[in-house]
């Protein structure tokens, strides 16, 4: 079997049938007014915040040309943002809402509760300070890798690997980590969803990927939050597992479509 084959527990395989004990919540609505809403709290809260790239969003994809040729000209990818909140997002009222919103330090070992932020390579420094200050003293990185990546085109263009990041965060205890007792290694290969999967975001993480970290980090029955929750790839991930879930997205265009297309169902 070679890296990227599809394993047996290929989660977009499986018929979307959903226990109607597990919540699934989800809030058009922005993070910080969580007090809105009747929350439990969450043994993982897993997202994938705004990288803040601001109007260069497309600049290592080849949209940013008419037809993907730069003998083209620009097409209206040029210069423009992924979402109109990919500008100024708040890294220290997210880490607060984080530090609000897990359980509390549990007394036995292997049960703490744990913090996934994906990110750019170039902000995990900075979501790793953030976290030290809002009480997660620790934190290792995880790696995914792809079998391709978007093309480069220009000198002036972002160069984009076939790698994407995220950083574990904890306070004092180890997190839960669930793996029949074998290790549990930080690269994850970037297992893409099937068809049946519906694209919903521009930078919409596959079920595939969350759900592997969820099945790791939580069981059966525990709380997950993904307070950027764009696609709701987190929530459709969490409905398959029996997780409960709660998820926030600000946009309106996307929070409707994921509702209705990744939320079939659930
Ligand atoms: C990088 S995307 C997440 C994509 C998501 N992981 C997926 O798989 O579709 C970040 C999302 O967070 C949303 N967002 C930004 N600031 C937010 C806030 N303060 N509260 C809730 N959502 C926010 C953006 O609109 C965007 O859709």
């Amino acid at each position: 079997m070679s890296l990227f084959d599809e394993p047996k527990n290929n989660i977009s395989k499986i018929n979307l049938f959903v226990d109607k004990k597990i919540k699934t919540e989800f809030y058009n609505d922005n993070f910080q007014n969580y007090k809105r809403y009747n929350i439990r709290k969450a043994q993982l809260v897993i997202a994938d915040i705004p990288y803040n790239l601001g109007i260069n969003a497309y600049a290592s994809n080849p949209v940013w040309y008419v037809d993907g040729d730069n003998k083209n000209g620009e097409s209206a990818k040029a210069g423009k943002a992924f979402f109109n909140t990919d500008f100024n997002f708040n890294i220290a009222e997210y880490m607060h809402f984080c530090s609000k919103l897990l359980i509390k330090e549990p007394k036995e070992t292997g049960k703490a509760p744990a913090m996934i932020v994906f990110c750019a390579f170039h902000q995990m420094q900075m979501i790793i300070d953030y976290g030290k200050k809002h009480g997660f003293k620790n934190s290792y990185p995880i790696f995914f890798i792809k079998d391709y990546s978007a093309q480069v085109l220009k000198a002036n263009m972002k160069i984009v690997g076939a790698t994407e990041h995220a950083v574990v965060l904890y306070r004092e205890k180890l997190p839960k980590f669930n793996n029949n007792g074998e290790m549990v290694f930080n690269w994850f290969k970037w297992q893409r969803d099937s068809k049946n999967i519906p694209k919903i975001h521009p930078t919409q993480k596959p079920v595939n990927v969350i759900a592997n970290l969820i099945r790791i980090f939580t069981d059966e029955g525990d709380v997950v939050i993904d307070p950027c929750a764009g696609s709701a790839s987190t929530l459709r991930a969490c409905a398959e597992l029996n997780r409960h879930s709660y998820g926030f997205e600000v946009s309106k265009e996307i929070y409707q479509k994921a509702k209705k297309e990744m939320l079939l169902g659930v």
